[in-house]
């Protein structure tokens, strides 16, 4: 039986944050049932990416699970990975609320959240608890009042906690909802950045551990190729794309103006789809199989999921889908995954 259906109506009427808070707390009461465990995925799913064996290419998004609080029903769910946070290495409120808004009738999520974290300490804690089987990347971000000039410090003391206990790690600088953090995708940033990160990796002894770059959609082509350059010539292990878009001009007309009026913040969901593919289309074609590529923004079927690992990426991500069709949607992927997974 699909419960969402039956809390949904609920959810939806609720403010989205409380309504987040809300199922996460009976995700939680969940989480504790002897009974649950992850699906048997058919071996067709399985993926090997990143030098990790993914039992299925489709994972959890970073941004809905900032504390990695519900790991065991991720996995229940039957997701083949989970990124957790943005984690900040200091604690942090995140912007004043209301700073998340739903549009369903669009399928549509504008999210101004600001990187409200728990902090790095925190969250090592509790992923010294995680359930063994599930592949968990920790996804790290800089506080608020970190200057862009010590990002590379902020980034380094949230590695130091959490790197040790996930299986790879995404630096987020695509976030639009932390003032300049988009500015470090600019290769003359990016450098020092990777560099930074990489000689870090090496000193914790973690070299065979993967470190990617989870780049925004909202770049132009020249944007894309440098990042793809700097990211190869690195030597860091792939890149997710995208984040959230800030382009309005992506929102269907009728709501455009209802959008504009909850002000600020990222848009991601089925808006976000097509411009998600083209600039995913965008680095493939320029990272011409260098690196493995993490498709994320707008998936929410079977066939978007298909589309995009027929694009050449090697795991897709979902998030806002997730919150309009709940979790009988990881299963429905699967399902329409399977027999594509099989023919190639
Ligand atoms: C409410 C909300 C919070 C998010 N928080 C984060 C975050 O903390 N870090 C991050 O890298 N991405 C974050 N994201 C972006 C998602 O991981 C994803 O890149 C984006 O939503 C596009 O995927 P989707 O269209 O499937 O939602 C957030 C998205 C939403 C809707």
């Amino acid at each position: 039986m699909d419960l969402y259906r039956l809390v949904r109506p609920l959810l939806f009427r609720m403010a989205p944050e409380a309504a987040h808070d809300l199922a996460f707390a009976l995700g939680a009461r969940a989480a504790e049932w002897p009974g649950l465990k992850a699906p048997d995925l058919p071996g067709a799913l399985a993926r090997h990416v990143l030098g990790l064996d993914f039992p299925s290419p489709l994972g959890l998004a970073a941004g809905l699970d900032k504390g990695a609080t519900l790991l065991p029903l991720w996995q229940a769910m039957g997701f083949g990975h989970v990124e957790i946070g943005t984690v900040t290495p200091r604690p942090q409120p995140g912007n004043p609320k209301p700073r998340l808004f739903r549009f369903p009738e669009a399928g549509l999520i504008l999210n101004r959240m600001g990187f409200n974290s728990e902090g790095a300490e925190v969250v090592a804690a509790r992923l010294r608890q995680r359930p063994p089987g599930l592949i968990v990347g920790g996804n790290l971000g800089k506080n608020k009042e970190t200057p862009e000039a010590g990002a590379l410090g902020d980034y380094q003391e949230a590695y130091r906690l959490i790197a040790p206990l996930v299986d790879y790690v995404a630096l987020n600088v695509s976030s639009p909802n932390t003032p300049g953090l988009r500015n470090l995708q600019a290769p003359e940033a990016l450098k020092p950045l990777l560099r930074g990160m990489l000689a870090l990796r090496k000193d914790m002894g973690l070299e065979r551990q993967p470190l990617l770059l989870k780049v925004a959609p909202d770049l132009a082509p020249e944007d894309l190729e440098a990042i793809v350059e700097v990211a190869v010539a690195s030597g860091i292990s792939g890149l997710i794309a995208t984040n959230t878009t800030l382009d309005r001009g992506v929102v269907p007309e009728p709501l455009r103006a209802r959008v504009e009026a909850m002000g600020a913040g990222g848009l991601s969901g089925l808006p976000l789809k097509t411009k998600a593919r083209e600039v995913r289309r965008h680095l493939l074609a320029a990272l011409r199989g260098r690196l493995p590529l993490v498709a994320c923004g707008g998936l929410g079927t079977a066939e978007d999921v298909q589309g995009a690992l027929a694009d050449g990426a090697g795991l897709a991500q979902i998030y806002s889908a997730l919150i309009f069709e709940g979790p009988a949607l990881v299963g429905r992927i699967h399902r329409g995954l399977v027999p594509a997974c099989v023919r190639t």
